[in-house]
């Protein structure tokens, strides 16, 4: 068993490499028969394309020990808003019920649906599958995306709170306008406060270093420095801690010629910066390959890069 990490987010901007390095460190953790599950949260996904499997939003067996899910965030908001309409059924009058259905399809159709219903499936992985791995791994979309995400269950909580508060105070109303003292059932309270507890479920994962890991990718250049910085100080603000970053398509050492050279110079300043800029984080570097990765050989290869870093993230950070 390589330690404890129960949860591990892949993040960086687009193009540096997280999904590769997400389906790498899958990769290392079944092969030491750690029941596995890599989730790629990215609409433009290519894990699948990785394995040579088209995957679902249900988990399928890629490799011994390792299960993938793709969720489709439109699929997944259209099902949410199926459950919502579920939910309300029988809570409101019948004559109200197309009323209520209106609402509830403009509101899907409003920015952040899609991504409240994919950190509803989220939060779905980890508490109610959770028991059946020992690692989830999450492939997720560029940075920005990912941030938003993982401050969602804190915006939600605040959120909900709100409306918890709310339906209370109508509900009191109800119960003196009644007169009979006797409080009134709430059924929309009861799935709003479930709802709460479930975000704050996930978040106490989120926030317990020996359950979760943030892992962030990024190339030797300028922007995805700048970018990587920037992602890791709103992350803190958060109290999430990213422990090991993943310096991707480093050049060989070994290269001919004049240009070449050069490049190799300028990306020796980089790693200078990097060095600097990130003194705490468990740094990791990876050679840029002559091809692209797409085959489970050329993964391994890739992961042997990582092996070291990946135990002692799961066994010291
Ligand atoms: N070290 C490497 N050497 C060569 N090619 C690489 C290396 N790492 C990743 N690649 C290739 O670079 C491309 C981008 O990698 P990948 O898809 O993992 O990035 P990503 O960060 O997930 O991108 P996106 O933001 O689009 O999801 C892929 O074609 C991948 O095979
Ligand atoms: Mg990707």
């Amino acid at each position: 068993m390589i330690g404890n990490k129960k949860v591990l987010f892949v993040g960086g901007k687009g193009g540096v490499g997280k999904s590769t390095s997400a389906a790498a460190i899958a990769l290392l953790h079944a092969r030491q028969n750690h029941q596995t599950l890599l989730v790629s949260t990215d609409p433009a996904h290519n894990v699948g394309d990785i394995f040579h499997k088209s995957l679902n939003n249900q988990a399928m067996e890629v490799y011994p020990h390792l299960d993938a899910i793709e969720i489709d965030p439109t699929q997944e908001s259209y099902n949410y808003i199926q459950t919502v309409k579920e939910n309300i059924r029988g809570t409101v009058k019948s004559h109200m019920q197309d009323e209520v259905n209106r609402q509830i399809d403009a509101a899907s159709s409003s920015p952040g649906a899609e991504e409240a219903a994919l950190f509803d499936r989220i939060v779905s992985i980890i508490l109610d599958e959770g028991d059946k791995y020992d690692t989830i791994i999450f492939d997720t979309a560029p940075t920005g995306h990912t941030i938003r995400l993982l401050t969602l269950p804190e915006l939600m909580g605040v959120w909900i709170d709100g409306m918890l508060e709310r339906r209370k105070k109508r509900n009191e109303t109800y119960t003196q306008l009644l007169n009979d003292g006797e409080p009134v059932e709430d059924p929309i309270y009861q799935v709003l406060q479930k709802r709460k507890e479930r975000f704050s479920a996930v978040r106490t994962i989120l926030l317990n270093n020996d359950l979760t890991g943030f892992i962030f990718i990024l190339n030797p250049e300028r922007l995805p420095i700048l970018e990587t910085a920037k992602a890791l100080k709103l992350l803190e603000k958060h109290r999430l801690q990213v422990n090991t970053l993943f310096i991707n398509k480093m050049l060989p050492l070994n290269m001919e010629g004049e240009f070449w050279r050069r490049r190799k110079e300028n990306e020796k300043e980089y790693v200078s910066w990097i060095e600097k800029e990130f003194p705490r984080q468990q740094k990791c570097y990876i050679p840029l390959f002559e091809t692209d990765i797409y085959s489970i050989p050329l993964l391994e290869e890739f992961a042997k890069h990582l092996k070291e870093s990946v135990i002692t993230l799961t066994e010291h950070s």
